[in-house]
């Protein structure tokens, strides 16, 4: 198994149990040679995650089967064409199981996507993104676990994704009066209204846009610089799954130099269990 870097990480306190296992999973390893790998080591966190891959060993072994259907290439089809598989994708993994189909590292359980969710919704908080009177757009917004957990602390949710069983599950998981979901293009947001949003919050959905294309990641940032209020912000968890954050602090900086944003954050790592980097792009307030 080649999944030593993985594990090495998680040793180290680098990364969470569950982001190692999702990676590993990802890259084709079964359950019983994850255990194999960690049998001899001895540290607590080596025998801690050995512990996790035992008591899950059978739902660690359907989402690797669930992840085979994952691809995180960049497509060659024209932009349309690559959303709309993208679409389909996702359609796909929500069957399986709605939690991984949206998070990997939740390794399908409602309990670990709960508390991830709960770090992003405290880091826009603490970060001051999130106030009372916002208007947010919750681009990718997969099954709404994020508008779910928003509602109480904005003014309004907005949650668009362009897998339309995703939008379907969100709107039968989430009640609350003041969010609303939609099924969009997914190739830009032409049908928002300029200077509607106070944030545009993009968690993991944009590694997506750039699998289309970079053209389709840049034009959404060109629709957020539009859809945004004065001193609103575009906030990106994941930029790509490229594994180079030098190209990802790249595309950032040049995308708000193009759309006359202020590049605030650019690939700082804030969360424990998700190991998400995040970017704001913040419109200036006159
Ligand atoms: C990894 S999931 C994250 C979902 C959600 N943001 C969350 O964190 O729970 C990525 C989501 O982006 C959506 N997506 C992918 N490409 C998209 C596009 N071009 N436009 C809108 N949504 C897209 C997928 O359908 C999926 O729901």
């Amino acid at each position: 198994m080649t999944g030593g870097g993985e594990i090495g990480l998680y040793l180290a306190g680098r990364i969470s149990a569950e982001v190692a296992l999702a990676r590993l999973l990802l890259a084709g390893a079964s359950p019983d040679a994850i255990a194999e790998t960690l049998a001899s080591d001895e540290t607590p966190r080596g025998r801690a995650l050995l512990h996790v891959v035992r008591t899950r060993r059978e739902s660690l072994q359907d989402l690797r089967a669930m992840f085979a259907d994952v691809t995180h290439e960049t497509l060659t089809a024209p932009s349309g064409a690559a959303v709309e598989r993208i679409g389909r994708m996702f359609d796909r993994a929500l069957q399986a199981s709605p939690e991984a189909s949206v998070a990997a590292y939740s390794l399908g359980d409602p309990a670990i996507l709960a508390d991830a969710t709960d770090e992003i919704v405290a880091w826009l908080g603490a970060a001051r993104l999130i106030g009372p009177v916002s208007d947010v757009l919750d681009l990718g917004c997969g099954i709404g676990r994020v508008a779910a957990a928003l509602a109480g602390r904005v003014r309004s949710v907005r949650g668009l994704d362009v897998s339309r069983a995703m939008i379907d599950e969100a709107r039968r998981r989430c009640m609350a009066a003041n969010v609303t979901f939609a099924a969009c293009s997914g190739t830009d947001l032409a049908l928002v209204p300029s200077g509607a949003f106070d944030l545009v919050l993009a968690v993991d959905s944009f590694p997506y846009l750039m699998q289309a294309g970079s053209a389709v990641a840049e034009r959404h940032v060109a629709d957020a610089a539009r859809i945004l209020r004065p001193g609103g912000a575009l906030v990106i968890l994941n930029l790509s799954y490229g594994g180079d954050p030098a190209a990802d602090i790249a595309h950032a900086v040049r995308w708000a130099s193009a759309y006359d944003l202020a590049a605030r954050v650019l690939g700082d790592v804030p969360f424990k269990l998700w190991d998400g980097r995040a970017f704001v792009l913040q419109q200036p307030d006159p």
